[in-house]
């Protein structure tokens, strides 16, 4: 048998076993590296009478192409095999169960301010913010409150530097302000936030939340704050009918002034909105005092309009049944978890709010 012949038959022979890669390069350098079998052959050529030469070399060419390419096409098997194996080894179960998680819920003081802002963007109100951290002017001299004003002593501010420039703000009343600084009348908006006073018991909370609500426009007149509560406190308790009285009252910022208090009764344990002879005080009110029409530049000659301040969180606990204020802010989890709301069901006017 020639030499090239049997070259061919070994290498065919190692070639049907069971090889991995290491294996099969190496099988490749016994052929083709500078010692290799294949090379030794090509180096014979000289030797070999001119007759045989060319039929020695073509068919040495052809050889070595042959096997090159079988070569090849084994490493390429070895490799598909080798990843195919991992592939099956490193299998995911995607039918495992999923691993129990816990899902948030929402305050019900935001879910409280949700339902509000839902209810007045219904009758052309938008809602703006100011910031928790005030000035001196904005939080009270604006709003026709100067220094040593009694009822700057009643609001037990928050100061926050010795010359009572800044403070926390101690009602949303100050976004009026802003508001009416900012731009030009006519204005109509609601202002919900955090707001502080040094004061804590069942139905005190050193922060708490209210919703302030500001209407200026020409010919705004009473009647138009009194059918705007109506219309809110039925629409946030969800019942047709509604008791509410107005109070006189005093705010340095509105004139007149009132309170607002609505009717209830307890009947089995719960709250009853609407019915019975009990009165509860939800809100302060009022027509925005002129001086504070002049303080943002509006002339009090043309635009008049009224303002009103809720306690947000007093209303989410008459709405939910929750009777302790302190409990809204103890992040208790369990708390949480019976009076929070599903992240998922968005209030609005249509839908129902609080179901
Ligand atoms: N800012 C007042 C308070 O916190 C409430 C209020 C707002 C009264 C707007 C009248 C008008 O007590």
């Amino acid at each position: 048998m020639s030499d090239l012949k049997k070259i061919k038959e070994e290498f065919l022979s190692k070639l049907r076993g069971n090889l991995n890669l290491s294996e099969i390069n190496q099988i490749k350098s016994d052929l083709f590296g500078k010692n290799g079998l294949i090379s030794l052959q090509f180096k014979k050529i000289g030797t070999i009478a001119e007759a045989e030469r060319k039929k020695f070399a073509s068919n040495l060419n052809i050889l070595k192409v042959e096997l090159q390419e079988l070569i090849n096409s084994k490493i390429n098997e070895i490799e598909i095999n080798e990843i195919n194996e991992k592939l099956e080894k490193e299998k995911i179960d995607i039918t495992l169960p999923e691993r129990s998680f816990v899902r948030g819920k929402i305050h019900p003081v935001s879910q409280t301010i949700d339902e509000i802002s839902s209810i007045f963007s219904e009758i052309g109100f938008s809602v703006e913010e100011g910031p928790d951290v005030e000035n001196e002017y904005n939080n009270f001299t604006a709003l026709n409150t100067p220094d040593n004003h009694p009822a700057r002593d009643m609001h037990d501010t928050f100061y926050l530097d010795q010359n009572k420039e800044k403070l926390l703000r101690t009602h949303t009343s100050p976004v009026q302000i802003r508001t009416m600084l900012k731009s030009k009348p006519p204005f109509k908006i609601i202002a919900p936030g955090r707001t502080y006073r040094s004061d804590s018991d069942q139905t005190h909370s050193p922060m708490f939340h209210q919703v302030e609500g500001l209407h200026i426009d020409k010919n705004i007149n009473m009647s138009h704050l009194k059918g705007c509560l109506n219309y809110f406190i039925k629409e946030f308790f969800e019942v047709d009918k509604i008791k509410m009285r107005f109070r006189p009252s005093h705010f340095p910022f509105t004139e007149p002034s009132a309170e607002v208090d609505i009717g209830y009764k307890i009947k089995d344990g719960k709250i009853v909105i609407g019915e019975g002879d009990k009165w509860l005080e939800i809100l302060g009110c009022g027509m925005v005092h002129p001086n504070v029409l002049k303080n943002v530049k509006v002339d009090p000659e043309k635009y008049q309009g009224y303002a009103f301040g809720i306690g947000i969180d007093r209303l989410a606990m008459l709405k939910y049944g929750i009777n302790d204020l302190r409990s809204f802010f103890e992040c208790d989890y369990r708390w949480l978890n019976h009076f929070g709301f599903d992240p998922l069901d968005v209030p609005t006017n249509y839908r129902g709010l609080s179901r």
